[in-house]
């Protein structure tokens, strides 16, 4: 499928909006604070803050003008994102799934994450998310460990990328 990877625009915001309704609605736990109609609201607001955060590069996916995906490069690891996060995560908007968009998301930022220093970066996934594992290993992720990080969640995976 023909993306364009791009900075958060208010240009999406019809799209971006409909797209966290969708999200919502099928339970991606990152979304479940985000309120559809605040973001409609203070949209512009919400575009600066998201392209003003400083070790994080928020970028958008664009399908015939409208928001389609998001992957973000967090630039350095903590605590934290060791266990879950990493430095990249992703999400494709349902209607836009299975055509090959976190792949290509995937294979357009890894260049961008050796161009601010990184020599590897690190991406978790849950062991059930067959989809993201085969978006993870398709770009040359090595899994390193899979462990339980909690009893009622599904084994957690550790994918390293070298960046060559
Ligand atoms: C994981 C996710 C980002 C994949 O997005 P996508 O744009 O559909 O990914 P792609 O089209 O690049 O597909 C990648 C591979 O997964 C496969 N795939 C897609 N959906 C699948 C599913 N439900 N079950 C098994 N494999 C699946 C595709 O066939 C493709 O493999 P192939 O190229 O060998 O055919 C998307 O399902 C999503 O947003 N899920 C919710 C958020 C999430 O899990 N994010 C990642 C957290 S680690």
């Amino acid at each position: 499928m023909i993306f364009s990877l791009e900075a958060p625009s208010t240009e999406y915001k019809e799209s971006y909006v409909d797209a966290v309704r969708a999200f919502k609605k099928e339970g991606l736990w990152w979304y479940a604070d985000v309120s559809p109609e605040q973001l409609d609201k203070n949209f512009e607001a919400f575009v600066d803050e998201l392209n003003a955060r400083k070790g994080v590069t928020t970028l958008w996916a664009i399908v015939d003008g409208k928001y389609a995906g998001r992957i973000d490069l967090r630039h350095e690891l903590t605590p934290a994102l060791r266990i879950v996060g990493g430095h990249i995560g992703y999400d494709t908007v349902p209607a836009y799934r299975g055509k090959g968009l976190a792949s290509g998301m995937l294979r357009k930022i890894l260049p961008l994450a050796k161009t601010i220093g990184l020599i590897e970066v690190l991406l978790t996934c849950d062991d059930n998310n067959r989809a993201s594992i085969q978006v993870i290993e398709k770009n040359g992720g090595v899994l390193k460990e899979t462990k339980k990080i909690a009893e009622d969640k599904p084994l957690k995976r550790y994918y390293w990328i070298p960046l060559n």
